[in-house]
């Protein structure tokens, strides 16, 4: 059985979506969670991956590039979940630092992420926030850059 990241099978979308629904149900039944889901332009243009333990899918975020106003050369990651019955075991952690030692490996500039959760657990993984000014309520826009030569300019993309 395989461990390890890899992008998300298409007939996998209901149990990633489903990761998500306590946090962003926002009281709907799970059929109209599921229903938006699929119809979200937003995670249509996102890229899924999955951290698989022992051939199952416990952790998930997806993956936005050229959108939001995102600098060129960087990404986007959002959406960052984990099966209710596979919390903290590290999975979300290792979901992380594989993605961005991944996009770092293959180029990227750097990765953007609004941490909606105490921006603790993005800070362990090496992210930092963008400004002391952040334009948004309730979420921290963090970044991680993989050339310290050329700083990324501080600007905030728009929040996804
Ligand atoms: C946040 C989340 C992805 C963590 O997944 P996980 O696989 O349990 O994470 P890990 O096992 O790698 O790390 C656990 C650590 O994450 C941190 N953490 C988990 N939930 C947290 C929360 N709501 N606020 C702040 N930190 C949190 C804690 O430091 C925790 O360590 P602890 O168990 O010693 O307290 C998971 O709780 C989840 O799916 N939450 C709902 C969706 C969500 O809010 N996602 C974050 C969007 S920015």
């Amino acid at each position: 059985m395989s461990t390890g990241i890899r992008k998300a099978r298409r007939s996998e979308w209901d149990e990633i979506f489903l990761m998500g629904y306590e946090a962003w149900g926002d009281g709907d039944t799970k059929e109209l969670y599921l229903k938006e889901c699929h119809e979200s332009e937003k995670y249509q243009q996102g890229v899924w991956y999955v951290y698989e333990s022992e051939g199952i899918a416990v952790s998930s975020l997806i993956v936005y590039q050229n959108l939001f106003n995102l600098p060129e050369g960087c990404f986007g990651v959002g959406s960052v979940a984990t099966r209710d019955d596979q919390l903290r075991k590290g999975y979300a952690s290792r979901l992380v630092k594989e993605i961005s030692d991944n996009l770092g490996k293959s180029g990227a500039k750097g990765i953007y992420l609004f941490s909606d959760i105490d921006p603790e657990f993005y800070r362990r993984q090496g992210f930092e926030s963008v400004s002391a000014n952040q334009p948004y309520k309730d979420t921290t826009c963090m970044v991680l850059s993989f050339n310290n030569k050329s700083p990324l300019p501080l600007q905030i993309p728009q929040y996804f």
